[in-house]
């Protein structure tokens, strides 16, 4: 069996696991893998492919990234791309296809799937929203990294006395915020699930302050809506092909800042951690995990399961379909977010 991998949409740590447990199982099989480049522009603009030799994943468990390098081509943006797809999947002569990635890689294979191509999902984002499953690839270490940036900006808010805004990662959802900020100490956290005024935020700031708390930790996801906010930069036409705005140019951690610091007079600084988020080694459970749902994918690719996807239920694995992955997000349930209240 000739089966291609994908990894789409941004890189996560854990997903060159993912693909040596592909790969690994395959070519015990006996079969081929064939890795391709960039996510869907390998298939969609130059058939940007080769086999993998096994000597290729061999110590790529502990490297982040992907060792086929991704991109945001999206092939629902014409049909012609569409078609394409589907002609070079044939031409490549594979029998099955992995696409490793979020909602916008998933909702491509949900499609190619539905115009019957045999496809399989392996869920990935350091967002970890996506429905169904509990977990995706690379979630932890995002979390793992958000904690050791808030145990460092602890000490160095408390000995200058200041307000320290936090701008992680999370597009539509708040979890890589929330559990970050859990496990880091955050003072108060602002996630795009639950819309906050400025107002309000700066009365806690200034309440905290008043109770003797000379510091404050603020963690902002950089897709929070904040009531009251001047100006977020949301250029219309700085999109990505899937159509979402680029938040790393919007700015609300700075913004939120500049505008605490011009309410209650604190000294506030800003830390955009950014891609850091999604760089490096990936945790050992993250290793584990990819590990895990890279090979069931494999399996399901070899019992012939297509248009489905390995997701996490519990501490196991389950079946799901693509269509079902890609309909909408997980996210962040208020008595989590009550939870986080509780240490402000
Ligand atoms: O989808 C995961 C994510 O990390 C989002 O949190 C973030 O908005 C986006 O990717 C940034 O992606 P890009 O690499 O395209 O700037």
């Amino acid at each position: 069996m000739r089966v291609g991998i994908l990894t789409g949409g941004g890189d996560a740590p854990g997903l060159n696991a993912a693909i040596r447990a592909v790969a690994r199982k395959a070519l015990a099989d006996g079969g081929e893998v064939v890795g391709i480049h960039n996510g869907w522009a390998g298939l969609v603009e130059d058939l940007d492919m080769r086999v993998i030799d096994p000597h290729e994943v061999s110590g790529i468990l502990a490297v982040g990234g992907t060792i086929l390098g991704t991109s945001r081509v999206n092939p629902l943006a014409s049909e012609a791309s569409m078609q394409a797809v589907v002609a070079n999947f044939a031409t490549a002569g594979l029998d099955a296809l992995i696409a490793m990635g979020g909602d916008d890689t998933l909702s491509v294979a949900a499609a190619l799937a539905d115009r019957g191509l045999p496809v399989v999902g392996v869920p990935k984002t350091v967002d970890n929203d996506l429905q169904v499953t509990e977990y995706c690839v690379g979630f932890d270490t995002s979390v793992g990294i958000v904690t050791e940036a808030l145990d460092r900006l602890h000490t160095t808010a408390a000995a200058h006395h200041r307000v320290m805004v936090v701008e992680v990662m999370g597009r539509d959802t708040g979890w890589v915020a929330l559990m970050g900020g859990l496990a880091g100490g955050a003072d108060m956290i602002v996630i795009p699930e639950f819309s906050i005024e400025l107002k309000e935020i700066v009365r806690h700031l200034q309440t905290r302050r008043a109770r003797g708390r000379d510091f404050s930790i603020v963690v902002v996801a950089e897709g929070a809506t904040v009531g009251g906010l001047p100006s977020l930069d949301e250029d219309a036409s700085a999109r990505d092909a899937f159509g979402h705005i680029l938040l790393s140019r919007r700015g609300v951690g700075p913004q939120l800042a500049e505008q605490i610091e011009a309410a209650t007079g604190f000294e506030s600084r800003v830390t955009v951690l950014g891609y850091t988020q999604r760089g490096g080694a990936p945790t050992a459970y993250d290793r584990i995990w990819a590990t895990r749902v890279g090979a069931a994918a494999y399996d399901l690719v070899r019992e012939g399961r297509f248009g489905r996807i390995p997701v996490k239920r519990g501490d196991g694995i389950a079946v799901a379909t693509l269509a079902e992955v890609a309909a909408g997000q997980r996210r962040v349930t208020e008595d989590l977010y009550e939870l986080a209240r509780v240490f402000y």
